[in-house]
């Protein structure tokens, strides 16, 4: 199929109609040039082909697929190969039920705890969510099957999703929103990506030409097409001519007639139009030629992989020597969740699971007993399921209760109001930890939850949203088959309240100011030195490892060069287990920009036997030590002293090493009559001219007799780099001339030409 030539033999109504799906889930086919259909489906862990009626909220019916851990727990294994094999697998089964593009990842920066659809996505920091997302995408299409990474553009929360404008000024879009977007596309080259419904500072992302083609297309070359959310075209001319090729799903013709309609009356230039329809067909044409006919793939196969996967994604949280458990032990299973367990949210991603598998079903229950404790539904104890539970609790030597958000608490749709779990089961967790002292809690949610029994219980697993065989995966964690090691991909603070975008979190009707810049989650409570639950990066072992000989391949570097860091790491415990090596930049604090007070810019996770050691590199270039400056609209990275952190969480870190990195990017400081003296101080050859002002204007001896108090001189330093340079007319008592400032100016700004 010659793209090109296919576009030149359409009609104008054929190119308009391409331009919107054939129904929910469809692209159209054009039967007399051959064009056929191709189909997609969400997406992203784990396939919802619908057959039949069509819905994007998960209410009707889909085929029976495999569902992987979500998002939320895939993050957490920090293992870039995992994401790549679940991507892999997920191409295969694509390809088994004939799906041209799989509606994922899903990349938004978790803000805050209340975001409905936090289960789905990765992380609240962009470089960990970024790297989840291009391995997940190199994955699935490596099998010959699209991803469509979404949603684009800041939409962190549920909340009046299809009105709200996310207002954020540019260097937190750049530092913060776009990144995660950015690795994805220039890495792994997603075939489609997927605008969100929000607005973006105004502009519907639909039609926001800025990021749907100046910054995707144009600065990091995507080139394949844009597909709307789920209903998220509003202008249809509008959205085509900023960038949006596809609109899904079907618009039942009307957006067609809109779309030959402003053609005809040339409002919109045909080859919008057919640039679009080019994109378009460019991806069916990639689908139809790795079509791979008569693929199957093999549930039960898929199924134990959801359950490796799920293991490696769960983050044990708190251990007080009571994990693992020994295998013969009397164990209480205590919760409704050990029987049913909860595995994934609600909404577009929810899956028609072709097997579920619960702890309680995969327990061996000549030792382990269960009580449900309290219904999921329910937000009150029931005083029979409590003495159930509590009786449990006081026959097994450790007690363990299974926790979590029910569905109604954590969906695709809507926000939680909260961060509690319900209250009966935290009176449960209260009352079981006050039976038995051995009490373990393991949780089943999609985001953080505040934990007010902590302090009673001995240790905390964070399973996560784990997919269909959490339940054995569970209990490989807890019995020690699999030695831990997840990392929170998030902070999980003390309460709500304490997150940065609390206050202003859903906004005020259709505006949601993200105030917080570029402060969300641990660069906020990292800056404010904050007590939190679990840091980011958090996550114990059954074994334990020691960092050493971080070594840094250079002290000085310019912003153009690379830097390699070599540390060791080894396993110091007794059993085999999995470390994670967090890189962190810590930016100097004292320079004349707002930075964090660290930034994750590397990891890497290895397996290690009792002894083995290994030398593990990373390599930092300058988006590892830049912030965003929109005085030159690009990043730069002021010269100064950064120092490379190797730690175990952004709270833990364990060994650093400075390098001094210098500014090449030849920014200029233009020296106007306003600019201060401090300013000026920081040209290079300025020190001079600036000298030789200062003291015709003869303040420098100010108060040297001492009448102004101690320390004088220092004060007038200091004072003077808060002046402008039009203090040199006002305060020099008419020693200097205006012309002579004038050629002060002139001087300043031609030293910076060199
Ligand atoms: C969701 C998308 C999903 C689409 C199709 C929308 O409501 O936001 O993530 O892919 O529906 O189901």
């Amino acid at each position: 199929m010659n793209v090109k030539e296919i576009v030149r033999k359409m009609t104008l109504e054929e190119k308009a109609g391409l331009c919107s799906g054939a129904d929910f889930w469809r692209t159209k086919a054009v039967e007399r040039l051959d064009v056929p259909q191709m189909m997609v489906s969400d997406g992203p862990h784990g396939l919802r082909k619908q057959e039949e009626t069509g819905d994007h909220l998960g209410l009707d019916e889909s085929v029976k697929a495999v569902c992987f851990p979500a998002g939320c727990a895939t993050a957490a294994s920090f293992d870039r190969k995992l994401l790549r094999t679940l991507g892999e697998t997920l191409g295969k089964e694509c390809q088994a039920e004939g799906i041209g593009v799989l509606l994922g990842p899903a990349v938004n920066i978790k803000r805050s705890p209340l975001c409905g659809r936090n289960f789905e996505y990765f992380s609240e920091d962009p470089y960990l969510a970024g790297q989840a997302a291009a391995s997940y995408v190199k994955g699935v299409q490596s099998q010959g099957v699209g991803t469509s990474i979404k949603h684009f553009l800041l939409n962190s929360q549920e909340h009046r999703r299809m009105s709200s404008s996310s207002e954020a000024d540019e260097r937190t879009i750049r530092e913060i929103y776009l990144p995660a977007f950015e690795e994805a596309v220039k890495t792994a080259k997603p075939w489609t990506v997927m605008c969100s419904y929000n607005r973006i500072n105004g502009v519907y992302a639909a039609q926001n030409k800025k990021y749907l083609t100046d910054v995707l297309r144009g600065e990091w070359g995507f080139d394949g097409f844009v597909v709307s959310d789920w209903g998220a075209v509003n202008d249809r001319a509008a959205d085509l001519e900023a960038g949006l090729d596809l609109e899904m799903p079907t618009s039942f013709g009307i957006n067609d007639k809109k779309i030959v309609e402003a053609v005809e009356r040339g409002e919109l230039a045909e080859e919008v139009l057919d640039k679009a329809v080019e994109r378009i067909l460019t991806i069916v044409e990639k689908s139809v030629a790795n079509r791979k006919e008569g693929a199957v793939y093999d549930k039960e196969a898929d199924h134990r992989l959801a359950r490796k996967a799920a293991a490696e994604c769960m983050v044990l949280l708190k251990n007080d020597g009571v994990l693992p458990l020994r295998k013969g032990a009397r164990i209480a299973f205590i919760g409704e969740f050990a029987e049913k367990p909860r595995f994934q949210g609600g909404g577009s991603s929810h899956i028609n699971t072709c097997r579920t598998e619960s702890a309680w079903e995969m327990a061996d229950k000549s030792h382990v007993i269960y009580a449900q404790g309290y219904s999921a539904g329910a937000d009150r104890l029931d005083d029979t399921l409590l003495s159930e539970a509590i009786r449990a609790a006081s026959l097994a030597d450790t007690a363990v209760v299974f926790a979590g958000l029910p569905d109604a608490y954590e969906s695709e749709g809507f926000d939680r109001t909260h961060m509690h779990l319900p209250e009966c089961q935290n009176e449960l967790i209260e009352a079981v930890s006050d039976a038995n002292p051995n009490t373990i809690v393991v949780l089943h949610n999609g985001a953080p939850v505040e934990m007010p029994w902590l302090h009673k219980v001995k240790g905390v697993l964070e399973a996560y949203l784990g997919g269909q065989a959490v339940g054995g995966a569970v209990l490989d964690v807890l019995y020690g088959d699999v030695n831990p090691s997840g990392r929170l991909p998030e902070t999980f603070p003390l309460k709500l309240e304490d997150n940065p975008s609390y206050i202003f979190y859903s906004g005020e009707g259709d505006k949601v100011e993200y105030r917080e810049g570029v402060f969300v989650g641990y660069r906020y409570y990292d800056k404010k030195k904050m007590e939190v639950l679990f840091p980011f990066g958090h996550g114990l072992s059954y074994t334990s490892f020691l960092y050493t000989n971080l070594k840094l391949s250079k002290k000085r570097m310019n912003d153009t060069e690379e830097l390699l860091v070599t540390v060791e790491v080894k396993n110091v415990g007794q059993c085999t287990g999995k470390e994670v090596v967090q890189l962190y930049v810590a930016a100097p604090q004292d320079g004349d920009i707002i930075r964090p007070v660290r930034e994750l810019r590397g990891f890497e996770k290895v397996e290690l036997a009792p002894g083995e050691r290994r030398t593990l590199s990373f390599k930092l270039r300058k988006r590892a030590f830049a912030y965003y400056d929109t005085e030159i609209s690009d990043f730069r990275v002021p010269t100064g002293e950064y120092r490379v952190e190797i730690g175990k969480s952004s709270r833990d870190i364990c060994l650093s090493e400075g390098v001094t990195v210098k500014d090449t990017s030849g920014k200029r400081i233009l020296v106007t009559m306003d600019t201060t003296f401090g300013d000026i101080m920081k040209i290079a050859g300025a020190k001079e001219i600036v000298e030789a002002l200062v003291a015709q204007m003869g303040i420098a001896d100010s108060g040297s007799d001492g009448s102004m108090g101690e320390g004088t001189a220092d004060m007038v330093e200091a004072m003077m780099g808060y002046m402008p340079l039009r203090s040199a007319l006002s305060f020099s008592g008419g020693q200097v001339s205006f012309k002579q400032v004038e050629e002060v100016i002139e001087r300043l700004n031609r030293l910076q030409d060199n």
